[in-house]
């Protein structure tokens, strides 16, 4: 049975924890599915991961639809959610209309994820999900922001766990069916997930969220640099290093092919 937001929900009341994990292509998202992962997410940090970019923001729309076309083919189960890129859905109603309508049309993702909690925000999500787009929030650390906020954890004030939790709260209230807690306090993730009755997924905001979410690559050990909540369960870069030295001496010493 394919997941629905619905189910998400669900597991909140449960107290059964969500699990998601990032994908950026076929290969990686038929393993996510087949080892009963719920939620993939098409985050937009596939700019980093399978582009090479320093961080989120030149991603396109295009890039978004290309891999998320790819993870589809390879999911039967997950619910797949697709990151709305930088400047795809800021600059009003129309162009987030207009984006998350060609991702929904164009790929079988079940929802898209946008950054912010801003006024403007409010109103896109309210929109979106009026005409039937779902939208999962995405707070606190929103990489696509990175020019003013850093990589840096959020919610450190009195002032700043208050606008985050008055964020997420309008976000619910605008129709978010699940909220990203992205690198923030403990404390201000364990007040959010009390409060809302949508699904909080955490991602360094410690353990008492309704879900958690990894960027992939950093949990299999790909990537060149980890942040500081993410933990590697693999070393598939020294894995993929040594595999390819091994063939290429072998090449070399003409040992592969044996005859
Ligand atoms: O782009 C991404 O991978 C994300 C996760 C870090 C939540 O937004």
């Amino acid at each position: 049975m394919k997941v629905t937001i619905q189910n998400l929900q669900q597991w909140k009341q449960e107290k059964r924890p969500i699990v998601s994990l990032t994908a950026w292509d076929y290969a990686i998202a038929q393993l996510l599915d087949q080892a009963g992962i719920d939620l993939i997410l098409v985050g937009d940090s596939l700019g980093m991961v399978a582009l090479g970019y320093s961080s989120t923001l030149p991603v396109t729309l295009e890039d978004m639809i290309h891999h998320t076309k790819a993870v589809c083919r390879g999911v039967n189960r997950a619910l797949v959610v697709v990151d709305l890129p930088f400047l795809t859905y800021q600059t009003n109603i129309t162009q987030a209309i207009q984006s998350a309508g060609k991702i929904i049309k164009e790929t079988n993702a079940g929802a898209v994820k946008l950054e912010g909690g801003y006024p403007a925000m409010i109103d896109t999500v309210s929109r979106l999900t009026e005409i039937g787009i779902p939208v999962m929030a995405h707070v606190g650390l929103t990489p696509q922001s990175v020019r003013i906020l850093g990589y840096k954890q959020q919610g450190k004030t009195i002032e700043a766990q208050e606008k985050i939790l008055n964020q997420a709260i309008a976000l619910e209230q605008a129709g978010a069916f699940a909220i990203v807690l992205e690198h923030i306090t403990k404390n201000l993730a364990i007040q959010i997930t009390k409060t809302l009755s949508i699904p909080t997924i955490g991602i360094g905001a410690g353990n008492h969220c309704d879900g958690q979410v990894l960027v992939t690559a950093d949990l299999l050990g790909l990537s060149e640099k980890l942040p500081p909540f993410a933990k590697p369960y693999a070393n598939l870069r020294q894995n993929i290093l040594d595999s390819v030295t091994h063939f290429s001496e072998d090449v070399k010493s003409r040992q592969f092919p044996e005859s």
